[in-house]
Formats: structure tokens, C-alpha cells, sequence
């Protein structure tokens, strides 16, 4: 699947922009999809508003109950003081989380295959675990900010060893939330760990090293059917979408079996399994 040069690549960068991993008719049938995953969602006093900036607002029961469900998390400007809706449910999703790879047919099918199997081992995943899925909208207008993090803070392993699958569904490019990117970030050190104490989820400062400055950061805009896959301690952000196009993207995130999984992650869940 990858050549030496990309295997170099990956490995000096932390991540690798591979175009047109996916063709058109696959990426207008997951869109269309999650489209109809929207329009069958009746939202309720229970959804929570999906904030990576107050981390008290992602520790909500409507988190933990995602992760072997389909649910629909809205965008915290999706509301007025008086917690209305502001623009129709078609616009107010942030995304769809966390178990859309295998609960739903379509996904399912987007999210395994021998192309992925193969490029997950070529990464160094001898026995991937899909453990996650994210369909992330970025909305014209009012996408939010994802500010820097590196994914292995969510999913905790020793050693490191998740891995992002970074579908573009549509174009992404800077005036609509492409990812952002530290080069190299990924032979820093874990900052934080996103802990689950009982029914309660906090954030755990590990290393206080910053967040790479202005200047460190590259932009990775690329054209829909593109696949980046990074490594889970490169730190990565996207800006918010302030254009009037939509950014819609589709994560998977793997680890590897052979490096036990923290039972102190927020998600868990029965059955986990491969690319294949
Ligand atoms: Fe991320």
C-alpha cells in the first residue's frame, strides 16, 4: 500500500496526505447518509452540545452513552441564551459520534476493506482495533474551533499507538477548517489524558511542554476523497469555519491489540475489531 518514501514520511512528519483514497460515488453515499442520520434526529434536553473549549460541557452522560451508539452532538452557537435553536437542525449538527463504523450499514462499509487493512498494517497496526468513528460537519458559519490536542489523549495505550483516519468528505481548505498540523510534533510527549472517574470525565495535565507556536503549524487543505492518517501524539487543530461551505469529515481511530488499552478511557466497549 505505502512506498519506502512514504514510510519515511510518516514516520519523520507524523502523518501522510494520501489524495483520492476515496472516489465520488463513496463519498456522496456516506454524505448522503449522515445527511438522513440528521434529519431522523429528535433532539432533546438530553443532546449534548459537543465543546472541546469547556471540558465540562463534553462531560455530559450523552458522551459516554455515544460510544457504542449513533448520536448527534449540536454546535455549542447553535443556541440562543434561552437554549433555542438559532438555525434549522440541518445546520446546528457539530457531528455524529461514536460507533457509526459498525452500527450503521453504510458506514460500515466505508470504514472497512482490504485497502484500509492493508494501510493499517503498513502504519505499524499489527492487530488494529477500530475503536471509534466521528462524522465531524464543520457548518458554514458557525463550525467550531477544535483547538490543539493530540488524539492519544483520548484513547490512552502503552505504548502509544492510535492512529487517525482522516476522511475528507468535502474540500477543505483554509477559510473553511482544514487541519493544521505540527510537522515532527508527534516525538513530543503526551500533554494530557482524558480520564473517566466513574460517571465523571476530566482532562489530566501529563507534560507541560506548550502547544507549537505560531510558525510550527502547517495547513493541510486538500480536495474531498483525500485520506490523512496521523499518528496519535502529532498535535493537530482546526480553526473555525467562518465561510459559507461546509467542511465535512469522517475520523476512524484505531489502536493496536498488542498494547493494552486503558480501562480508564472514556470509551469502552464490547466487540471491537479490525479493518478487515
Ligand atoms: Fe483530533
Amino acid at each position: 500500500m505505502l512506498t519506502p518514501t512514504q514510510r519515511q514520511q510518516y514516520d519523520r512528519d507524523g502523518f501522510l496526505v494520501l489524495p483520492a483514497f476515496r472516489g465520488v460515488a463513496a463519498l456522496a453515499e456516506l454524505r448522503a447518509r449522515a445527511e438522513a442520520l440528521v434529519q431522523a434526529f429528535e433532539p432533546d434536553a438530553a443532546s449534548g452540545v459537543f465543546s472541546t473549549r469547556n471540558p465540562a460541557v463534553t462531560a455530559d452522560a450523552a458522551l459516554i452513552a455515544s460510544a457504542d451508539a449513533v448520536h448527534c452532538f449540536f454546535e455549542e452557537e447553535a443556541f440562543d441564551a434561552a437554549g433555542r435553536l438559532v438555525v434549522p437542525k440541518d445546520r446546528a449538527i457539530n457531528k455524529i459520534g461514536h460507533a457509526l463504523h459498525d452500527r450503521d450499514p453504510v458506514f460500515e462499509r466505508f470504514s472497512h476493506g482490504a485497502d484500509l487493512a492493508a494501510l493499517a498494517r503498513d502504519l505499524g497496526l499489527a492487530e488494529p482495533q477500530v475503536r471509534q468513528s466521528m462524522l465531524i460537519f464543520k457548518q458554514p458559519a458557525i463550525g467550531g474551533e477544535v483547538r490543539w490536542h493530540q488524539d492519544a489523549t483520548f484513547f490512552v495505550t502503552e505504548p502509544v499507538s492510535v492512529t487517525t483516519f482522516w476522511f475528507a468528505l468535502e474540500d477543505a481548505a483554509l477559510d473553511n477548517g482544514c487541519l493544521w498540523v505540527e510537522p515532527g510534533g508527534h516525538r513530543g510527549p503526551l500533554r494530557e489524558r482524558f480520564v473517566r472517574e466513574g460517571d465523571a470525565l476530566r482532562l489530566q495535565v501529563l507534560d507541560r511542554t506548550p502547544w507549537p507556536g505560531e510558525g510550527a503549524a502547517v495547513p493541510l487543505p486538500c480536495a474531498a476523497g483525500t485520506l490523512v492518517v496521523f499518528h496519535g501524539l502529532l498535535p493537530h487543530y482546526s480553526a473555525p469555519n467562518r465561510s459559507a461551505r461546509r467542511r465535512m469529515a469522517y475520523t476512524l481511530h484505531a489502536t493496536d491489540a498488542r498494547a493494552p488499552y486503558a480501562p480508564t478511557n472514556w470509551l469502552q466497549r464490547e466487540g471491537v475489531r479490525g479493518f478487515a
